[in-house]
């Protein structure tokens, strides 16, 4: 299936995903919103794809929500557009595989926060962070004001939802908000070389340890150890006992 907002690849059991509407710096408009909504139906079904990298075509990677699109937005037009927002990027959280953004320039706005909703980020070195929706006398919409803050704390996130102000791929690291910075001709490279280090691991466990490390951040603790020894024990009966059983004889796991 093809989409006008983005397209796709896939190498492998990993698909990559490329945001493109180089016109607008691949703003997300509706019709994006539609499209990748669909798209996660087709993929949290897809048995041959295990992994997503997200990155933008371009100079950006999402300059934002679609500022031409909001503009003329009633009140109750702009709750719907931040809860389909919200609701799209809860869903790529609680993707049933991991996502990975690889962010190859200007992430603001709508697209620092789809970023921040992907497992962790990388970033080429024009990468640009920030989210400056007081600018444009608004607050981020898609989660970003709470997103941010469980990553990389309150502090940062009030200076920069605050001044609204970019920061480069460096002082993202600097701040945990990305995980790793590359030079721009590396970066799929990279994400690549990331991606197929987790897809060499039991599918079953990296499905679980994401399911949990998500889950039991949403809960408290001891409830979150409860569904740690839980899904653990689960793994006793798919992955484990291939992968403990390779380790011993000295070979590489045979994953079915
Ligand atoms: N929405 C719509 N169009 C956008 C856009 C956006 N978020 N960002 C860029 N564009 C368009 C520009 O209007 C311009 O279109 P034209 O060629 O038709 O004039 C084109 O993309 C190229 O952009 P620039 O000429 O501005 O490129 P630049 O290199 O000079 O600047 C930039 C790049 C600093 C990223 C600048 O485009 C910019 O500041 N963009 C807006 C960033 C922003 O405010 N994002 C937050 C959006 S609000 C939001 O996301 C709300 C939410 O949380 C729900």
């Amino acid at each position: 299936m093809s989409y006008s907002t983005f397209n796709t690849k896939h190498e492998g059991e990993i698909a990559i995903v490329t945001i493109s509407r180089p016109e607008a710096l691949n703003a997300l408009n509706n019709t994006f919103f539609k499209e990748f909504n669909a798209y996660l139906d087709t993929i949290e079904n897809d048995e041959n794809t295990n992994i997503l990298i997200i990155t933008g075509e371009g100079k950006a990677f999402i300059a934002g929500a679609d500022i031409a699109e909001m503009q003329n937005m009633t009140k109750e037009e702009g709750y719907q557009f931040s809860k389909t927002g919200q609701n799209t990027f809860s869903r790529l959280e609680n993707l049933n595989k991991p996502v990975i953004a690889a962010v190859n320039g200007y992430a603001l706005g709508g697209g620092c926060e789809l970023a921040l909703a992907c497992d962790f980020r990388i970033s080429n070195n024009y990468g640009k962070f920030g989210l400056p929706e007081v600018s444009l006398g608004l607050i981020p919409g898609y989660g970003g004001t709470q997103r941010l803050s469980r990553l990389s704390g309150l502090g940062n996130t009030l200076y920069l939802q605050l001044t609204g102000q970019m920061i480069d791929a460096e002082e993202a690291l600097r701040m945990g908000i990305v995980q790793k910075v590359v030079d721009a001709s590396e970066l799929m490279t990279e994400a690549l070389k990331i991606a197929g280090k987790i897809t060499q691991h039991g599918p079953n466990a990296i499905k679980t340890l994401k399911k949990v490390v998500r889950g039991g951040y949403q809960v408290d603790l001891n409830k979150a150890y409860d569904l740690e020894s839980d899904e653990f024990s689960k793994l006793f009966e798919s992955d484990g006992p291939e992968g403990m059983k390779a380790f011993l004889e000295k070979r590489k796991p045979n994953w079915k």
